[in-house]
């Protein structure tokens, strides 16, 4: 290394003449690979969303990742992930419930992490996690919610996230499994839950098999949430196409 630095100290013009067209060349090249990689990006999410007879369950954050230094609308998938990624200690142990494609498990929690569990009934979604955002850390788990927290050896969870899940039940199901949660939780546990409100009902144009049962304000969020956990915090966050709800909250003990 030190005779390399030796000789471009010596020869700096010629290496500065020398990298200049190479750098040209590769920038020409590079900005021409990124708008394919953008364009075919975007293809994927006219199919998914415009063309197919049956939407998606779940979104491919790739789209996001891909589009996003060319198009700020595209930052809502890291709003939710980021709040919960300040929660997040190092070592501890997270549950993804609902993880669609298993990029949140990966980009937000995985570097830290110890373990994380990654749930989700879509095999798919499950099968495409574990190809494009596997890693030694996050455990795929292809079922129901319901089978998963009755089966789980885990005791308990030091963040569970649960993004963009909670209008896939109906409100009767979801104090179900808001019960089956808060046995996985402890006093420590952080919960951060984010879903989509509108008081629009044909708003959810995209996923109408899917979702069943949104809520349609912040407060309505709140007054359900307080039933089983203590809230540390909750905003509405406005997006260009929707507006979401971020709820922080913890473990609330309550007689069943
Ligand atoms: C809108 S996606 C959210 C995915 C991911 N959390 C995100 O933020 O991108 C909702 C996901 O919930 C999953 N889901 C719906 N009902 C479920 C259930 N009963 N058990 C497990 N996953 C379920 C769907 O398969 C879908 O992948």
């Amino acid at each position: 290394m030190a005779i390399i630095r030796k000789l471009v100290e010596r020869n700096k013009l010629f290496f500065r003449l020398l990298f200049l067209p190479v750098l040209a060349v590769l920038g020409v090249v590079v900005n021409i690979a990124i708008k394919l990689i953008r364009f075919f990006y975007r293809l994927q999410y006219i199919y998914d969303w415009g063309l197919r007879d049956k939407h998606p369950n779940h979104f491919k954050h790739l789209t996001n990742l891909y589009t996003w230094s060319s198009d700020p609308n595209r930052n809502q998938f890291a709003t939710a992930p980021s709040i919960a990624r300040s929660y997040l200690k190092r070592g501890q142990k997270v549950l993804d419930l609902c993880c669609g494609d298993g990029s949140i498990s990966f980009l937000f929690f995985s570097d830290i992490a110890n373990k994380i569990d990654a749930v989700d009934v879509d095999r798919d979604a499950i099968m495409y996690g574990r190809k494009k955002f596997g890693n030694d850390k996050i455990v795929y788990h292809d079922t129901d919610v319901f089978k998963f927290l009755s089966s789980v050896n885990e005791t308990s969870y030091d963040l569970i996230y649960f993004g963009s899940g909670f209008d896939y039940f109906k409100r009767c199901d979801r104090e179900a499994l808001f019960l089956g949660l808060l046995k996985k939780m402890t006093s420590e546990t952080t919960l951060v839950l984010k879903t989509p409100i509108s008081s629009d009902e044909s708003y959810m144009w995209g996923q109408e098999e899917a979702q069943s049962d949104f809520v349609k304000s912040e407060q309505e969020l709140i007054e359900e949430l307080s039933q089983f956990f203590n809230l540390v915090q909750s905003r509405e966050v406005q997006y260009s196409s929707r507006s979401e709800v971020i709820a922080v909250c913890k473990k609330r003990e309550i007689n069943t």
